[in-house]
């Protein structure tokens, strides 16, 4: 029954109500018991088909509104991208997985042990002046490098594997425009029988080709460090002038890489590995810097800055 029909007959219903006490007390209860039910009747239809008009309504409503999905991307808002730093080390982590190296996560805070004594530098050892190291109270370190890596492959994997580990390291440097006190290294180990450091050459030269797209020739000079025996300075060919003499690579055509050798027995055997039956290499090398080559990038600072305007203009 429609709305106003209701309200009529309810109107009519209150009205006999009203016009009880006209009638002869007899009557007046059984007639007033009637009015009553048919009263709340009335009201609650009523009240039904008020309900129903207003949700007829409400659907009316929605049916003429445009509806908007709000699970829809807004296709022009500015997307975000990988930071420079995290984008090479994905593709360093990836050639290398590619040859068989196993990627590992190591700790930014390390022991004295793992960051010097486990590397042939125990203390007093004048190499340890060649880091200016940032000691924590509590007689550890922030890593300065991360061939505090070295030991925990050893132990964990010894004494034949290939693995990698990237991460942040700390010293205590002068700041300039390519130097920081926190950057980021890639530690490499492989061990086992009858390596040399040809096999290294293979895979750095390989690794190189990889990141720069193009084909790049390397040396070894020898070098000191107290963890391997020989030591070599890696040098790659310069990509900036592709070996034809430029003022980044001063017109040596060389660019210094990193530091390598074949792993000194004595680390081999705080890491539980017999150096007489095995040997391996080692290197580390800075991803900032790698980073700083492949994107033609020439102040380091700006990587740890959240500078958005640098962030956004390195491709
Ligand atoms: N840890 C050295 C540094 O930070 C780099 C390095 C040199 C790592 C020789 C090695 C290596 O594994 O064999 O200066």
């Amino acid at each position: 029954m429609d709305i106003s029909k209701l309200e009529n007959e309810l109107k009519s219903v209150k009205q006999q109500m009203d016009g009880l006490r006209d009638l002869e007390p007899s009557k007046r209860a059984e007639m007033g018991a009637k009015l009553n039910t048919r009263n709340r009747e009335i009201e609650a239809e009523l009240f039904k088909a008020q309900r129903e008009a207003r949700e007829r309504e409400v659907n009316d409503r929605l049916q003429g509104d445009k509806l908007v999905d709000i699970t829809v991307p807004d296709l022009n808002a500015r997307r975000g991208h990988l930071h420079p730093i995290t984008r090479v080390q994905r593709e360093v982590e990836e050639v290398f997985a590619s040859m068989g190296f196993i990627i590992e996560e190591g700790n930014e805070i390390a022991t004295e042990f793992e960051n010097f004594d486990s590397l042939n530098t125990p203390k007093h050892h004048p190499a340890r002046d060649m880091q200016d190291t940032f000691w924590l109270d509590n007689g550890q370190v922030l890593r300065t490098h991360t061939s505090t890596l070295q030991n925990y492959f050893l132990k964990k994997y010894g004494p034949e594997f290939r693995a990698i580990s990237v991460g942040r390291c700390f010293r205590n440097e002068a700041v300039d425009a390519s130097h920081e006190n926190t950057f980021f290294q890639v530690e490499g180990m492989m061990v086992g029988k009858d390596i040399s450091i040809a096999n290294l050459i293979y895979f750095l030269k390989h690794a190189l080709t990889a990141v720069f797209k193009k084909e790049i020739n390397v040396r070894l000079r020898p070098g000191f460090f107290s963890f391997v025996e020989p030591g070599f300075e890696f040098d790659m060919s310069c990509v900036f002038c592709d070996a034809k003499g430029c003022s980044v690579c001063k017109h040596s055509n060389w660019i210094e890489f990193c530091g390598c050798g074949m792993v000194h027995p004595n680390v081999l055997r705080m890491g539980g590995v017999d150096p007489e039956k095995y040997q391996g290499f080692a290197w580390g090398f800075g991803l900032t810097r790698l980073a700083m080559m492949k994107y033609g990038i020439n102040e380091i600072r700006h990587f740890n800055s959240g500078n958005l305007e640098f962030l956004r203009s390195v491709k």
